[in-house]
């Protein structure tokens, strides 16, 4: 970790660096984060907006360690979260982190009392414990009378309640919350915005919540805009890694990199006052390349 990141990793709770995701669909690839920077602080309720596609998800799933990113860093209170190893990012995903979804993570044939045992029941707590702290969420959020219903019992608004509970149950430190009021109209989304906005100050929780809603936004003190996978206003040098150039000349270029170029086997260079540009060799500039140099158009590497 560099100096620079270090000394911000002791400042802030989350720390995302030059944070990259690329999907293979097939042999198509999707660059769904570009290179993402931003810090949250402690006891923050941040807000990311964006629209749909823009990588919202995507980003909150590197920072839950659901996935792993192509390149880049997210640390979570010092520690680089996308190095631990499975057990260690399991253990993350169940006491540090509580998630909430749009669609609820509710299982559908427990009661609201059972769901928010289930995660405390996972992390080994004992079943009276579980209960009575189930039953004390569930109160504090105003469901005490919906302690034996099922999730098909229960409102939307109501069922987003329980789940922000059952991601409240392990005491985590940090909330994401991704576009939990989208199925919602804007009176209970209000609602759910008020409990988690709760959470956020009496139990001095950190929360990113991600939405495509400028209302529900608003309910953050901070609100981030991504497109494209990109933060909106950050212009980004992708990918800041040093490479060795040998004694011959050659240098290695991380395979991300290469992709997020579009660089194959042969390229461009070009030197400018800002240094050397590495291009990919277009179509057209290749037909022109082998015209001029007859010989050479078989690669040899
Ligand atoms: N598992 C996957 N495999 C391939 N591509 C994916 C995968 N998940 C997401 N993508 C692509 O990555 C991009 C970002 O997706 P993401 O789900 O993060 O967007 P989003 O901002 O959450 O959108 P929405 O507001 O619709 O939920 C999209 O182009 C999407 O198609
Ligand atoms: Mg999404």
């Amino acid at each position: 970790m560099s100096e620079d990141l270090e000394s911000l990793a002791r400042e802030y709770k989350v720390v995302v660096r030059d944070l990259m995701k690329v999907y293979r669909r097939g042999t198509q690839e999707v660059i769904a984060l570009r290179g993402v920077d931003f810090e949250v602080e402690r006891g923050e309720l941040l807000s990311i907006v964006g629209p749909s596609g823009s990588g919202k998800t995507t980003l909150l799933r590197m920072i839950g360690a659901l996935d792993r990113p192509t390149a880049g860093v997210v640390i979570f209170e010092g520690a680089n979260i996308t190095q631990l190893s499975e057990e260690q990012s399991m253990d993350y995903r169940r006491r540090r982190v509580g998630f909430v979804w749009q669609t609820g993570n509710l299982v559908p044939g427990l009661t609201a009392l059972e769901n928010v045992m289930l995660p405390m029941r996972l992390a080994g707590k004992k079943r009276g414990e579980a209960k009575r702290r189930a039953r004390d969420l569930l109160t504090d959020f105003g469901l005490e009378a919906r302690l034996r219903h099922r999730p098909h019992q229960m409102s939307g608004g109501e069922n987003q309640r329980v789940a922000i509970c059952v991601a409240l149950a392990n005491s985590p430190d940090l909330l994401l919350a991704d576009e939990i009021t989208g199925e919602l109209d804007t009176e209970t989304a209000d609602m759910v915005m008020e409990t988690l906005k709760r959470a956020n100050k009496e139990y001095g929780l950190t929360i990113i919540n991600v939405t495509h809603n400028p209302r529900v936004a608003r309910y953050a003190s901070r609100v981030l805009r991504i497109r494209d996978g990109l933060i909106e206003g950050q212009r980004h040098v992708l990918y800041g890694d040093i490479s060795e150039i040998d004694a011959k000349g050659r240098i290695v270029i991380p395979e991300a990199v290469r992709r997020l170029a579009g660089l194959q086997k042969r390229v461009v260079l070009q030197v400018t006052s800002e240094g050397l540009l590495v291009k990919p060799l277009r179509v057209a500039e290749a037909e022109r390349v082998s015209e001029d140099q007859p010989g050479e158009e078989t690669e040899n590497n």
